[in-house]
């Protein structure tokens, strides 16, 4: 496979380039902007090898794109680049839009036009077979949940904040896509990721690096909200899992059923660190803020056979060593635009 992963500078997508180049002898372009959110320091130890090569760029950037696909001859595209981080999306919509439902489009554009799905059955389908546009979507696109029930693949879409509307939009364009030109896709919906590499916007490396310099912890509204979280390294599993097993044009739901209210993993990271709960600070809530999500994997399981490995116990102590171990990483992201936006987003709260 010739596979363009973009957004393979960031958090799940760089562990997902370097769980595929272990897996995998596959060609591997990773087309990346480098945003905020981007850094070229999480792929160091893959970047000699002979069938990766790194891009930087943006995939709103038509001939670009349209480049890579001749120049790599690209029969795989797997979608990460995205911006994703719901606060952001409330003080800032527009870039959400533009990179997470136009960039889909873009992509699309040029996959369908490498792909000649437009020419006569037999030499379409002979392309059908062979490639493939999976979507890297989220469980937000399906809005929150009360105190019961799950997100199947069925739920309705009623995405609540600027970030899961455009992600849904990009959802929308894929599956149009695939009805209108016959493209082949899928499109996989994860819930909440952790792991190494993750930037400290998000709860959990927030939480750590604010622990261990004694900041206080800010906790939006009462802190009941729940998650369903999933290690990071579960989740290329199972992307690398759809890309070989799963039927064209479904949507999988991705999650390892594993329900935690934000308070608790809060205090599970304080006790880790043998901190004090008095660092734990309510702050004002977030707006719209989704209440609760949680998954119904069955169909992933059931149908390609894919579970996680770890527990939520042994991945949340796999994270929390990789911070201690990696405070050098961490010092680097928190150094340049991270301190502008905290104090932003954090002093008057
Ligand atoms: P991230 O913010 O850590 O990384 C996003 C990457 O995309 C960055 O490297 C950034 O530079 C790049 N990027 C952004 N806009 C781009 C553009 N226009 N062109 C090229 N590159 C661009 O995000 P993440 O947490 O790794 O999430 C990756 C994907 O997984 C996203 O699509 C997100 O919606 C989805 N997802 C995330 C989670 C989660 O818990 N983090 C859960 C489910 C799904
Ligand atoms: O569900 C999948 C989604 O998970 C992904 O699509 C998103 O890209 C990813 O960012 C994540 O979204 P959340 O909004 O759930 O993640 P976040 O880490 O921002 O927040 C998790 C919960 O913790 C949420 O209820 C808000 C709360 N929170 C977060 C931060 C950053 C706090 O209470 N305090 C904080 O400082």
């Amino acid at each position: 496979m010739n596979i363009l992963i973009t957004g393979g500078a960031g958090f799940i997508g760089a562990n997902f380039v370097k769980y595929m180049l272990k897996q995998h002898d596959y060609k591997i372009v990773n087309l990346d902007a480098l945003t905020y959110a981007g850094n070229i320091n999480n792929l160091t130890e893959i970047e000699e090898y002979e069938n990766y090569h790194f891009v930087k760029g943006d995939i709103c950037d038509r001939d670009l794109v349209d480049n890579l696909f001749t120049d790599y001859s690209i029969d795989t595209v797997i979608n990460f680049a995205a911006e994703s981080h719901v606060d952001r999306s409330i003080e800032e919509p527009e870039i959400f839009l533009k990179s997470n439902a136009f960039g889909t489009q873009v992509l699309l554009d040029i996959a369908k036009k490498h792909w000649k799905l437009d020419q006569d059955d037999k030499y379409s389908q002979a392309f059908k077979d062979n490639v493939k546009f999976i979507q890297v979507s989220t469980d937000e696109v399906y809005g929150e949940l009360g105190a019961e029930g799950l997100f199947t693949e069925t739920t309705p879409l009623a995405p609540n904040s600027p970030y899961s509307a455009s992600k849904t939009s990009g959802d929308l364009l894929v599956r149009a896509y695939n009805e209108t030109y016959g493209l082949p896709i899928n499109i996989t919906r994860c819930s909440n990721n952790y792991g190494p590499y993750q930037f400290p916007e998000k709860l959990i490396p927030l939480m750590i690096n604010n622990a261990l310099s004694e900041k206080s912890l800010p906790i939006y509204g009462d802190g009941k909200q729940v998650r369903d979280w999933l290690h990071v390294e579960d989740h290329c599993i199972a992307i690398d899992t759809v890309l070989h097993k799963g039927q064209s044009g479904e949507v999988y739901n991705i999650g390892g059923n594993n329900e935690k209210e934000n308070i608790e993993i809060v205090k599970l990271i304080l006790e880790r660190l043998n901190k004090d709960k008095s660092l734990i600070e309510y702050v004002t809530d977030r707006l719209g803020h989704d209440r609760r999500y949680a998954i119904d994997n069955t169909k992933i399981t059931t149908e390609l056979g894919w579970s996680p490995k770890y527990t939520f116990e042994q991945g949340l102590e796999m994270t929390i060593n990789w911070y201690l171990e990696n405070q050098d990483w961490i010092k680097d992201v928190i150094s340049g635009e991270y301190a502008k936006y905290y104090d932003e987003m954090y002093s008057q709260r």
